[in-house]
Formats: structure tokens, sequence, C-alpha cells
């Protein structure tokens, strides 16, 4: 069907980079990092809240813990050894244990609240991009590489976690360790908390041209890893390496490849030296830190106005100072890092849905497969890219019961007519009604009951036989798969197989030929029994005998039902109530198979170059 686009089609490596490019152009905005990715972040955050605010208060507990040690050193000093207290210095060094012993308890739960906050939130992005996913346009998928998706789902959210695992506490841990030891500091001798504290100003400084910076990087990553996994995706998998090996450009495709692999190794490499310089800045300026102290504390120490534990204990609290300024100031450059992975997830959230359903749905439920419906196009106009026309007005009625064939030469819109019948597309202009009902009216799950359709492209599932059968019944009895799957004239193949019904097919199984995989449609389509058909029928060649397989198959398919075909048999426009011969875009003639065959137009020029026995090859 026309869906598969240039990709599909005569693509080609070549075409599909093009491609690429132009689908990346898709889903770039112009990036920035904004409140609102804040703001939307908190939203993700919500439904975790409790776990997370269990987290912040462990976070507080460690905190505290955290400050007591230093206290305890001081009185060891001060007082136990000052003293000559042997029972007071026990006691202390008791505390000295005990105090870390819970802080490194208390952080084992906060782990796990934080693990288990973060894979929930990442949980939630992975289902919520998979369903919007799904709703998308067949549009999109049209113009964006499979690879590209699946690396906004793993790479992406992959990324995020790390970023989340790290950074969700991670801020609200320093910035409150920072204040509860400069408090403590000032409230032992604000002296030397002030001496402490000088430096402190520094660390803020090389901030925000790295988190900008990193903000970037990680942006440039994530591109170059989706044009890899692209690349992979295409040209590694089971139709991609056939292509590839039959045209002998294995090395053209590995110098791609390494190509983009040296873009995601130059990039990742950046990403990871935006941090280092960093590091290197502040380790080199925490080093002043304590020689201020000691060299203040010793003058004071001497000077008889402080006494040695409470320098000791300072030196500590330094410690615990440094390394939370020292990586709130890197937490702003991961802090920005998230935001960019964010904001890529959030864009995919954002891509628009062409073809949303109806507020409020027609009411249209008839017991599928009962009566026949009505499928009417009503001067229907289409493009897929504005100022590009392809169907210019199409008015038809397949009434309920009959078959209607759609013939004409390749690239005159039939496909397109199909793909809008069977709602992948709406019209620009004109309505297509169902019994009726616009289409755009009927809820999305009611369609796809009362309609299905058999594209000219099969594909089968890596899964048994019997389970590709009842992919659109689930809940068919065995005896129904078992009717269909002989009125699909699968039988005598079923019985060759080595498990029968129970094989695996598909992509990676077994092996089907074109013929067999058409009957394993044919059969789903039986089973599933929609009261009106849409078909793109196969144009391979087939051999005598399975040609008279699927016409079989087909006969029963269509047996009290409203069926829409594009016609490349004979038999199929022989048996039709109305053919509808469409060239450019419009119907040009319409009516029964002798009759256009007599008034000597396109239709009788298709006929005798197409569907007269004597040749074998259809239309595309
Ligand atoms: N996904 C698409 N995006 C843009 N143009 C398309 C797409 N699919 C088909 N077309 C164009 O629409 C026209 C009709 O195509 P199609 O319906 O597939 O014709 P047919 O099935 O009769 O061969 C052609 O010019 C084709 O290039
Ligand atoms: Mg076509």
């Amino acid at each position: 069907m026309g869906f598969h686009g240039p990709m599909g089609l005569g693509g080609g490596p070549m075409r599909a980079v093009w491609e690429q490019r132009r689908s990346l152009g898709y889903m770039e905005g112009s990036r920035r990092p904004s409140k609102e990715t804040l703001r939307r972040l908190l939203g993700v955050l919500r439904p975790h809240a409790r776990r997370l605010l269990g987290a912040l208060s462990l976070t507080v507990l460690i905190v505290l813990l955290g400050l007591v040690p230093p206290l305890l050193m001081r009185a060891v000093i001060d007082q136990a050894i000052g003293r000559h207290d042997p029972g007071l210095l026990i006691y202390l060094a008791g505390g000295l244990v005990i105090f870390p012993a819970l802080g490194a308890l208390a952080s084992v739960g906060q782990n796990y609240l934080n693990a288990v906050v973060s894979q929930g939130v990442i949980h939630d992005l992975r289902a919520a991009m998979y369903e919007h996913g799904q709703r998308l346009g067949i549009d999109f998928f049209t113009h964006t590489p499979g690879g590209e998706i699946h690396s906004r789902l793993v790479n992406d959210l992959n990324a995020v976690q790390q970023v989340l695992r790290t950074t969700m506490t991670g801020l609200f841990v320093n910035s409150l360790t920072i204040l509860l030891t400069l408090t403590t500091m000032f409230v032992l001798n604000w002296q030397l908390a002030l001496i402490s504290m000088l430096i402190l100003p520094a660390f803020a400084l090389p901030v925000v041209s790295f988190g900008r910076r990193t903000y970037d990087a990680i942006t440039r990553t994530q591109e170059a890893l989706s044009r890899l996994t692209a690349h992979l995706e295409e040209t590694l998998t089971l139709s991609g390496i056939v292509v590839v090996k039959s045209f002998g450009t294995r090395r053209r495709e590995a110098g791609r490849f390494r190509a983009f692999s040296e873009d995601v190794r130059r990039s990742q490499v950046q990403q990871s030296m935006v941090g280092q310089w960093l590091t290197l800045v502040v380790s080199a300026m925490s080093a002043i830190g304590p020689a201020l102290l000691y060299g203040y504390g010793g003058y004071l120490v001497i000077a008889g106005k402080v006494q040695l534990g409470t320098v000791v204990a300072f030196s500590t609290y330094l410690v615990q100072l440094y390394n939370p300024a020292s990586s709130l100031a890197g937490s702003n450059t991961t802090l920005m890092g998230g935001l960019a992975l964010f904001d890529r997830i959030f864009q995919f959230l954002d891509l628009p849905i062409d073809v949303p359903e109806p507020a409020e749905p027609a009411a249209l439920e008839a017991s599928p497969g009962v009566t026949p419906l009505s499928l009417e196009f009503s001067h229907v106009r289409f493009s897929y890219r504005a100022g590009e026309e392809v169907l210019h007005g199409i008015s038809f009625t397949a009434r309920a019961g009959e078959l209607t064939a759609l013939v004409g030469p390749s690239g005159a819109g039939k496909s397109t007519i199909l793909s809008l019948g069977a709602r992948f597309y709406d019209p620009g202009t004109g309505e297509i009604l169902l019994d009726g009902a616009p289409l755009r009216s009927l809820r999305d799950d009611s369609l796809r009951t009362l309609l299905s359709v058999v594209t000219q492209e099969l594909f089968l599932f890596h899964t048994t036989l019997e389970e590709n059968v009842r992919y659109g019944r689930p809940d068919a009895s065995d005896g129904d798969v078992l009717q269909a799957v002989e009125a699909a004239q699968l039988g005598d193949l079923v019985a060759q197989l080595p498990d029968g019904l129970q094989t695996i097919v598909g992509e990676r199984g077994y092996r089907l030929s074109g013929g067999e995989k058409q009957r394993v449609a044919i059969a789903r389509a039986i089973l599933r029994n929609a009261s009106v058909l849409l078909l793109d029928e196969a144009t391979s060649s087939l051999d005598s005998h399975a040609e008279r397989l699927i016409q079989e198959a087909l006969g029963r398919l269509f047996r009290g039902r409203t069926v829409v075909a594009i016609a490349h048999r004979l038999s199929t426009v022989l048996a039709a109530d109305q053919i509808l011969v469409v060239d450019g875009g419009a119907i040009v003639e319409r009516g029964r198979h002798a009759d256009l065959l007599a008034q000597g137009g396109l239709y009788a020029r298709l006929f005798h170059e197409q569907f007269d026995p004597g040749t074998q090859s259809g239309p595309a």
C-alpha cells in the first residue's frame, strides 16, 4: 500500500540517510532548557511523591547523623584527652562507630527508594512513549526510521535513568548538608566558619557555562546515538542485510556505520570532558580551604582563643562542606544534561496525532460479520504534502455485500484510496462514510472491528502460525481457527509443517513462501470476520496451483462482505460488481467488466496489458 512511502520502496541506503536527516528535522524543535521542561518533570514525579518524600526524609536523617562524629572528635580531644577521662573516651569512641553505621543503614533505605522512584518514572515514561507512538499517524512512520524511535525509547530513557538516580535526591542532600554544616560551624566558632566559607563562592563560578555545554553535548550524543541505531536497524536486520549482500555493499555500509559510531565516540568523549575540567578546577580550589583553616585555626590555638578539638572538628566539617559544594556545582551540569534528555522525550510525547479519535464518538455498533455495511467516498480530496494533491475528488459507494475493484496504472492513487478507507489518514476535504457515519466520528476500536485491511506487504509476527492467524481475534475457538485455516487453503501446508499450527513462523522463524503468507493473511481476515474488507491484492506472480489456491481462499473471504480490492487478478475483476478505473488521482471510468471492455478506453488498454491471461505481471 501507499503508506510504506519512499523508505519501503526503492529506497536504498543513500535514500535512507537522506530520509533520516529529514526526519530528525521532524523531531527537532528549537531546543533550549526551559522552565516548561522543569514543570513537566515535576508532573512526571508527582505520582511517586510519597516514596520521594520518604527518600528525602531519610536524607535529612543521614545528613543529621553525619553532623555528629566531628562533635564527638572535638569532645575526644578537648574533654576526654584533655581531662584524662578514659570512661568518656570509650563512650565517645563507641559513638564514632555507631553514628556512621546508622547513617549507612539509612542510606541503604534511601538508595532503595531512589531506585524505586527513578525506575518508576522511567517505566511510566516508557509506557507513555510506546502508547503515544502507537497513536501517531502512518505518516510519521513513513518519515522516521524505526531505529530512531527505538533510540528514543531505549537510549534516551537509559540516559535519563542514570541522571535521575544521581540528581533527584542529590540536589536536596547537598544543599541541606551545606546548610546544616555551616550552621553547626557558626555555632561552634564564627571566625573559623567565616574562614572556611571564604572559597565557597568560587565553586559556583564554573557552573553556568558548563551546564549549557553539557546540555549541548548530551543532545549531540543522543542524536549521534539515534543515527547509529537507525543505521543498525536498517542494515543489520533480515530485510536490510539481504539487500546489502545482494548488492555487495558490505564495505560501504560498514564504512557508514563506522562514521556514525565515530560520531558517537567523539561526542561521548566531549561530554565526559566537560565534567573533567570542572572536577579539576574545583579540586584545585578546595585545597586552599584546609590551608586557610589550619593557618588561622593554628594561630587561634596558639593564642589560646580556641581549643585544638574545635580545629580538628572543623577540618572534618570542611570535607563535609566542600564535597557537597563540588557535587552541587557538578549536579548543575548533570541536571542540564537531564533536561536535554527530558526535552527529547517530551518532544516525542508532544508529536501531534494526525488522526485523532472523536471526543464524542457516533454509535455504530453493528455486530461484525452479520450485516455487511456500505462504504462511501464523497468528494474526497487528499494530499500527503501541502500543495501536492494526490486524490482530486473521489466519489463512489461500495454497496453492502458487493465487490468493488480498483484498477489503474501505478501511481494512480489506488493504495491511497485504500489507506483513507482504513482511516490511516483523514481526507483533506470530503467525507468517507461507513454505513452513513463519517469515519472520523467513529471510535477507533469499533471502526477496527467493523473494517479490516489486508495489505500487499504481509507481515507475520515471530510466533506460532496459530497465533498469527488468531491475531485479530485472540478469543476465537480452536474450531473457528481450524475452519479459517481450511477456508484459506492452508490445510495442506499445516500438515507438512514440522509442528503444524504450532510452528514458529514470521521474522526469524520458518520461512513461508509469498503465496503461503498471503493465505495466512487471508485466514487471519476470515477469522477476523469484519463486515468491510479492504484488500490490496499481492502482485507476486504465482504458479497456477498456488494461484488457484489463493483464488479459492479469496472467494471464501469475499462471501457476504463488502469488499474494496485493488485488483491484480483477472478473477477479481471478473467477479466485481463494479470496477473503478483510477488514473491521476481521479476515477476516470466505472462499470462492469464487459461494459468497460466494450468502451475501449483506459480499462480496455489496461486489461490487455495486465489481465490478459497470457501475461502474468500485474500493475504496481
Ligand atoms: N506516503 C506517501 N507520501 C507522499 N506521497 C505518497 C505517499 N504514498 C504515495 N504517495 C504518492 O501518491 C501517489 C499515489 O500513490 P499510490 O496511492 O500508492 O498509487 P497506486 O497504489 O495507484 O500505485 C503517487 O504519486 C505516490 O508517489
Ligand atoms: Mg499501490
